[in-house]
């Protein structure tokens, strides 16, 4: 249910969103305002992997990593205006990319032992069931193989709203486990889709993981940028931006992004089966 209404609204929203915000062709982007890949490295060599991205939307990250000379890349994404923006733009910057519709918890079109990383960008909040994903990034991936996760950051929805708005009674509960349900406003500040999310706890990703054989790698909880530090480097520097991005409100979210993670990143590699 909360997946179809999950894809019903992103094919809502897709056109206002792929032109609203900047997402890098020559980088994989971890959140907005905040370093990405070629700071972080945490994806290591892609050169020759068969590599996965799951929510893979508009296409952005998968074009990036053929180009960074993955084998092959497949993308799965649940909406088809995701998918329709991301075969255009793979079309456009000339890479091949296999892209499948669907929803990531059923991975079931992919064989066992195929893949050598899976990689997620803001995309696992949306899924009713992580474990879910879990169990089956771990099945399609080869023995030794990698995945690389992104997801909003529990203590960001915690404190995110409080801290944007300085009134501490938004601040939210952590231990809720409640899908929270949201709208996404346009420029005019209606509503054009409304969503479901879970902000998963860190003990839920790690300890899921871990549960169906990976060994953690790495965490990283990137600090966003600071406003100085966006007017010294400029805003083509960073992998994800939103155009409204000088409004009070968009210096406001930059300000509380370099104050409480917006993104959780853990890295894994899948120990022998
Ligand atoms: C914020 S976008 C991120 C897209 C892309 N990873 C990026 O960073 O640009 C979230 C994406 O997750 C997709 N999504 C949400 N729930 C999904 C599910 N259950 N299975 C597959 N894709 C899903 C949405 O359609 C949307 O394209």
């Amino acid at each position: 249910m909360s997946n179809e209404r999950n894809r019903q609204s992103w094919n809502a929203l897709s056109r206002f969103y792929q032109r609203t915000h900047r997402i890098a062709l020559d980088d994989v982007h971890y959140g907005p305002y905040s370093p990405g890949e070629k700071d972080l490295q945490l994806l290591g060599a892609v050169k020759g992997l068969d590599v996965l991205e799951l929510g893979c939307g508009g296409g952005q990250i998968s074009v990036v990593l053929a180009k960074w000379g993955a084998k092959s890349v497949t993308g799965m994404d649940i909406s088809d205006e995701q998918l329709r923006h991301a075969r255009e733009l793979a079309q456009e910057q000339s890479v091949k990319i296999r892209f499948l519709q669907g929803n990531v918890e059923d991975l079931s079109a992919l064989d066992d032992d195929s893949f050598d990383l899976v990689v997620s960008s803001h995309a696992l909040n949306y899924v009713e069931n992580l474990f879910q994903v879990f169990v089956e990034s771990a099945r399609v991936l080869r023995p030794g193989g990698r995945c690389v996760f992104c997801l909003g950051h529990p203590i960001f929805y915690v404190l995110g709203d409080a801290l944007e708005a300085e009134d501490l009674s938004l601040i939210e509960d952590y231990f809720s486990d409640e899908r929270h349900s949201w709208e996404w406003l346009d420029d005019q500040r209606e509503p054009i889709a409304t969503f479901e999310q879970t902000y998963w706890r860190v003990d839920q990703v790690i300890n899921g993981l871990i549960s169906v054989g990976f060994n953690i790698t790495r965490i990283e909880e990137p600090k966003g940028y600071t406003l100085a530090q966006i007017d010294e480097q400029g805003l083509d520097a960073l992998p994800y931006i939103d155009d409204d991005h000088a409004t009070e409100e968009a210096r406001r979210f930059i300000e509380t992004c370099s104050k409480v993670p917006f993104s959780l990143i853990v890295a894994a590699t899948l120990k022998r089966k």
